[in-house]
């Protein structure tokens, strides 16, 4: 009781000392941003430079290496708040700075965690990356990288999740959710369509309503609606016309005022051309302003900004003195990132008793933590695509012959043995002695290893008679392929070298000569060409580009230490010319102009409805165990779409091989008949689950009303058609193992503000 009284009082003295505090300005005393409910009076309090200077970053690179900070306004207690990238791990130092290196973990690139199909795994990676964001003073950590994987060659494809909205915009709240529980902000980007690097600041990408809403949207909408990101970045490019940065329909109409989104937009790095246009759309925070490095800013950036270094703020001034710009577009500008800055752990005085300018390495602990998450997250992405008469696990095998790539330990012998990640803003800057390649991760197996005959590294070029050597003398072979890619670049082609092609088949021949098995393994970040080679394999291990103990990790799922259960989030089309973009990416440069023309037929929804048959579908991977799919029930096989209630549907899942192993169930949606012209069928739920050999599972998911819509560009609006609806269970998009249906009736009248969670 006494206690109750006591905090009735405490509460209502810091209620009056707030009041006296905000209401300062009248007596002459500037207000003080104390928390939340102090913004309006601080936003009055602030004069018209101090508001110019909030909206634009204080400059690139940001303390000690960072991507960007804000300024700070000591008058009134606003501190500067510091972003990092990235998708891939905390970037700090080093990068075009000649700051101090400062270490952190190098993460697993996106595409991987996503094919883990798994949101603890992501949770896990992004509560580690919290963690040491928190270790370095960061504010926000500038990820999750959503965008769509449209073409297989789009050079960040590596830093994105897939080619599917659903489970993207899944694998996004989970990032955002774990990141965020650790008290650092995310940054969801980039927002919206930004699904090529050529010409990537200029492109104009022409993509219809429909596109948009059902393909390069969800994954935003849903992270927004589901984790509550506190930043979005908008996209170097234009969408329908207006850059990203400028798009008030996108900022404003869908972002905020169909989705409710609260929290503040800043631009990508040197993308806003017009500061005025882009603060009046919505776009809050213009990133990262001057450019201040070391040395002249390289010519090629300067290219790539538009030759433009940041605006400045006293344009801004003169722009609401002229009446350019009206007051209140700047005040809500400056309210949304104050609304971000007292959520931050500096602003709340957490970040006090750490010296970030000395602080060059994670502690011990967090270092070690890092590692071991990297490579259990790592082994568990990796994506078996072929494993002919059980070639893997590597049992009761010693020596290891390992050729291509990757059986380079490094330049002089110690490192360079593996491609941890992709090129750019999301590389992370590892202590090189962190780097576990290939060949050390096959000896710490233990393996025997030989990588090089003759005194010669087995790199590309190998002959007859070296291949018949290395297979007399080891007992399996292994060839890896490694391609890098960067942010800033597409890639030219996705096919495979004719020597590493040669390499395969002497390889191949010299080890089945020998009644020996070949191994490859791919440590790459997107679809490469797999058609004209894969025969010569016998088994093909799918490993990305899995972050510092990629060696590690690539061992333990070869030696059976854990068993594959990676599942491709991006089909592998058998050619090039195949994909549904072929011919519209990345567009016509010259006129700088991308037509999605291919409209919402992207990745296996093109494929599946179409019958071009992939090299591998998406959502698929092998295990070393074989599962089972029997008993599908459905609640009920009518769904009312005026009432909201979802069915459920369960499917029994047997693990009937012999070893303990992880499944990832997969819902697919096909719309029998309907009005609009749909694909033949679309993810709408996944799960994963381990199964000991021998046991079985009962999955159940719900199936939401939500799952049937459409969007209607005539309407402008989503629709849900009465009909027959097919639930479609499988391993992948291609191997669907049971099916029910349900009938849809009612009509569902859908509130255009589109609030509703998809
Ligand atoms: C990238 C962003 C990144 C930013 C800051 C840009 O080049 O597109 O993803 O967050 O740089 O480094």
């Amino acid at each position: 009781m006494g206690n109750k009284f006591n905090k009735i009082i405490t509460s209502g003295m810091s209620a009056i000392l707030r009041l006296i505090k905000t209401k300062a300005p009248e007596q002459g005393i500037p207000s003080k941003l104390i928390d939340e409910s102090s913004i309006n009076e601080v936003v009055k309090a602030m004069t018209l430079d101090e508001k110019a200077q909030l909206v634009i970053g204080s400059g690139y690179p940001g303390p000690n290496g960072l991507a960007g900070a804000t300024h700070a306004i000591p008058r009134l207690s606003i501190p500067s708040i510091t972003l990092s990238d990235g998708p891939a791990g905390v970037r700090i130092g080093g990068l075009f700075t000649v700051d101090a290196p400062r270490y952190a973990t190098a993460f697993p690139i996106p595409s991987l965690l996503s094919a883990t199909w798994d949101v603890d795994q992501i949770t896990k990676v992004a509560k580690a990356m919290g963690e040491e964001s928190r270790e370095y003073g960061v504010d926000i950590l500038l990820a999750p990288a959503v965008n769509i994987q449209r073409d297989p060659l789009g050079g960040r494809n590596f830093e994105y999740y897939s080619e599917d909205p659903f489970l993207a915009g899944t694998m996004a709240a989970a990032f955002i959710n774990g990141i965020q529980s650790m008290g650092v902000g995310a940054s969801i980007k980039h927002f919206a369509a930004n699904n090529q690097e050529t010409n990537r600041t200029t492109i104009n990408v022409v993509v219809s309503e429909r596109a948009l809403r059902e393909i390069y949207l969800p994954a935003f909408e849903m992270a927004v609606k589901q984790a509550k990101p506190w930043t979005v970045m908008s996209a170097y490019n234009a969408v329908n016309g207006a850059f990203a940065t400028e798009n008030r329909y996108l900022l404003t109409h869908i972002l905020r005022e169909q989705w409710g989104f609260g929290g503040l937009v800043m631009s990508d790095w040197w993308a806003v051309k017009n500061p005025l246009k882009a603060l009046r759309a919505g776009n809050d925070l213009i990133m990262p302003g001057v450019y201040r490095g070391p040395f002249p800013m390289p010519a090629l950036i300067k290219a790539l900004y538009n030759n433009s270094s940041a605006p400045i703020p006293h344009l801004l001034k003169t722009a609401v003195q002229n009446t350019a710009l009206s007051e209140s577009d700047l005040d809500s500008c400056v309210r949304h990132i104050l609304k971000v800055i007292v959520k931050t752990p500096t602003f709340k005085g957490e970040y006090k008793d750490v010296d970030y300018k000395r602080k060059t390495n994670l502690t011990k602990q967090t270092a070690a933590k890092g590692a071991r998450i990297d490579r259990e997250v790592a082994a568990e992405g990796m994506v078996l695509l072929k494993n002919k008469n059980h070639a893997l696990p590597i049992k009761r095998v010693t020596t290891v012959g390992v050729a291509g790539q990757n059986a380079i330990v490094d330049l002089n012998d110690n490192k360079l043995g593996i491609i941890i990640g992709g090129g750019g803003s999301s590389q992370v800057n590892v202590e090189p002695k962190n780097v576990v390649s290939l060949v050390e991760g096959l000896k710490n197996a233990p393996f025997v290893v030989v990588n090089s005959i003759n005194g010669k590294k087995v790199v590309e070029g190998l002959d007859v008679g070296e291949a018949a050597y290395l297979a007399e003398n080891t007992d399996i072979g292994l060839v890896s392929i490694g391609r890098a890619s960067t942010e800033g670049i597409d890639r030219l082609d996705m096919d495979m070298k004719p020597e590493e092609v040669q390499l395969i088949k002497n390889l191949s021949n010299a080890y089945h000569k020998e009644g020996k098995k070949l191994v490859v393994v791919l440590n790459i970040g997107a679809p490469i060409e797999v058609v004209s080679w894969r025969d010569y394999a016998d088994a093909i291990l799918l490993a990305w580009q899995p972050g510092q103990e990629g060696g590690n990790a690539i061992a333990d799922v070869l030696s059976g230490k854990v068993n594959p259960s990676g599942k491709l989030p991006v089909t592998f089309p058998a050619k090039y010319n195949d994909v549904p973009s072929y011919g519209n990416f990345p567009g016509n440069t010259a006129m700088n102009t991308v037509h999605y023309a291919e409209g919402i037929y992207v990745g296996y929804r093109y494929y599946d409805t179409k019958g071009v048959e992939p090299a591998y579908a998406f959502g698929f991977g092998l295990s070393y165990t074989n599962f089972t799919y029997d008993n599908l029930k459905l609640n009920s096989t009518k769904m009312e779409l005026d009432k909201d209630e979802p069915l459920t549907v369960s499917v029994d899942v047997s693990n009937i091989g012999n070893t303990s192993g992880k499944e990832v169930v997969q819902l697919y949606i096909h719309d029998e008949r309907s009005s609009l012209e749909r694909p033949y069928q679309v993810l709408k739920g996944f799960e994963k689950i381990t199964l000991k050999r021998g046991e079985t599972e009962t999955v159940t998911f719900t199936i939401d009303k939500r799952a049937l819509l459409a969007y209607d560009e005539a309407s402008k609006n989503w629709t849900a058609e009465e009909g027959l609806f097919k639930v479609l269970i499988g391993s992948s998009s291609r191997h669907i193992k049971q099916k029910c249906q349900f009938r849809a009736v009612g009509t569902w009248s859908i509130d255009k503000r589109f609030r509703f969670i998809l």
